[in-house]
């Protein structure tokens, strides 16, 4: 308009002066005129553009083209800034993804603004679905729910939750800002269940302590208060010793149990000859058994193999095997000791008697430690319960596997699995001399 005014203006001064200037004064004016109306279409472009400034900016001439390149830059500028702070947020929500515990955002109502999926796994929700909602109307856990409300976040709160199986959380609120809360939670149920083992091993530990001392301490106190004729002296000092030894078997067995456990996985390089370890067993079983039971040793190829892994090992696992079917078959029974190689290259070490056998219930919790199925009978017969737990340890640390059968009356069926990498046919000169050295 003011272009279109000032041609006009130039016309109208033009005309009053004389012609020649009047035609400059108009084409001054006309040329204002375009200029004008060139700059508010440029303007346009831009306008146009700043409403979709994802486009490229269009190609002005000029202070339009300027403006165009400079709001384009900090546009990108802008827009990398935001693309850095979202890559930064995705690399910062991961992290705590992979954390294993859960983490959950409320806002000053206790609505959820955001959870991870261990969150939502520990407390059973959807971790986009029940964004947004309040979560005292979706978490029941009663503790929970009174530790939320009332307000004191200094100690963490433990809740027994049914997630499938019972699992134990420990949940602990932080505040921050103003009235938020950070939810963290963590499954503790595997430590949880190493402190009730622990407190049973220790509460078991002292029991079977305790009986063998009480007994012993008694008979001190008799041979201190009575006067005891020599046989009375022998059978009391017989008696103390048996109740010694037992102690000692048992501190025994729970060292053996802690070095097991303690130690790494047994070398495979170690290789000890298989037919001088069953020729071992043999020997200690009959002199276990002096003539009580009918023995049988079937040892299949065992001459020319060797076992890889720690010999005493080996040893303990098979002779607890068959010091069990001696102690658990009366006398007169029968006791079959065999190796064989199977087909697929592995090894099995097989005890079989024809004992008193165990209830289908009790097997599958023989290896627990301190386990015996009539506590009475196997401490008669010197037992403590813990070696089918070392059998199992041995075993299992060897790559191999215990199998039981048993049927009450009948006898019993103990057998080890010997993975095939642990065995090996002849010796080869390599490993000559590490076999040579484990004897
Ligand atoms: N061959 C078997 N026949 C019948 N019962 C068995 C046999 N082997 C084990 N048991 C039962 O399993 C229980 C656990 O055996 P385990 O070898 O762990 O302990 P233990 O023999 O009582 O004591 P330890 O071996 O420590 O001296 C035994 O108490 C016994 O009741
Ligand atoms: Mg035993």
């Amino acid at each position: 308009m003011s272009a279109l005014a000032g041609g006009l203006g130039g016309w109208a001064l033009g005309r009053w002066l004389d012609y020649p200037v009047t035609l400059a004064c108009a084409g001054a004016g006309l040329a204002v005129l375009a200029l004008s109306v060139t700059d508010t279409l440029k303007g346009h472009d831009l306008l146009d553009w700043l409403r979709n400034p994802e486009a490229e900016p269009p190609a002005l001439p000029g202070l339009w083209g300027e403006v165009a390149h400079r709001i384009h830059r900090v546009v990108a500028q802008r827009r990398q800034s935001i693309q850095d702070e979202r890559a930064r947020l995705d690399q910062f929500l991961s992290a705590i993804e992979v954390s294993p515990n859960g983490v959950m955002l409320l806002d000053a109502s206790e609505h959820i603004t955001w959870m991870s999926s261990v969150a939502a796994d520990h407390f059973g929700l959807n971790a986009q679905r029940d964004l947004q909602q309040r979560i005292t109307n979706l978490v029941r856990y009663p503790t929970f729910v009174q530790y939320l409300s009332a307000g004191d976040y200094r100690e963490p709160v433990k809740c027994l939750v049914a997630r499938g199986s019972l699992t134990h959380l420990q949940i602990q609120v932080r505040e921050y800002g103003e009235g938020l809360k950070l939810v963290v939670s963590q499954d503790i149920s595997e430590r949880e269940r190493a402190d009730t083992m622990r407190r049973d091993f220790v509460a078991n530990v002292s029991h079977e302590i305790r009986t063998p001392l009480t007994v012993l301490s008694g008979f001190i106190e008799t041979m201190g208060a009575l006067q005891l004729t020599d046989v009375e002296r022998r059978r009391v000092i017989e008696l103390m010793t048996q109740q010694a030894s037992r102690m000692q078997t048992l501190v025994s067995d729970l060292l053996t149990l802690a070095q097991i456990e303690g130690s790494p996985r047994p070398a495979s390089d170690r290789w000890t000859a298989l037919d001088q370890l069953l020729q071992r067993i043999q020997t200690d079983a009959q002199a276990l058994s002096a003539g009580r039971h009918r023995l049988s040793f079937a040892f299949d190829h065992a001459e020319g193999q060797f076992l890889s892994g720690v010999e005493a090992e080996w040893l303990s696992a098979m002779s607890n095997l068959v010091s069990n079917a001696i102690r658990y078959t009366p006398e007169g029974g029968e006791i079959a000791v065999a190796w064989h190689v199977r087909e697929d290259g592995s090894g099995e070490f097989k005890v079989k008697d024809s004992g008193i056998g165990i209830d289908a219930e009790h097997i599958p919790r023989l290896t627990e430690r301190f386990y015996r199925v009539d506590g009475s009978r196997s401490r008669d017969t010197g037992g403590t319960g813990l070696g089918l737990s070392i059998v199992k340890h041995v075993i299992q640390r060897h790559g191999g596997d215990l199998r039981v059968t048993s049927e009450l009356g009948k006898g019993s069926v103990f057998t080890l699995v010997v993975p095939a990498t642990r065995l090996r046919s002849g010796n080869p000169a390599s490993s000559a001399p590490q076999a040579a050295e484990a004897h």
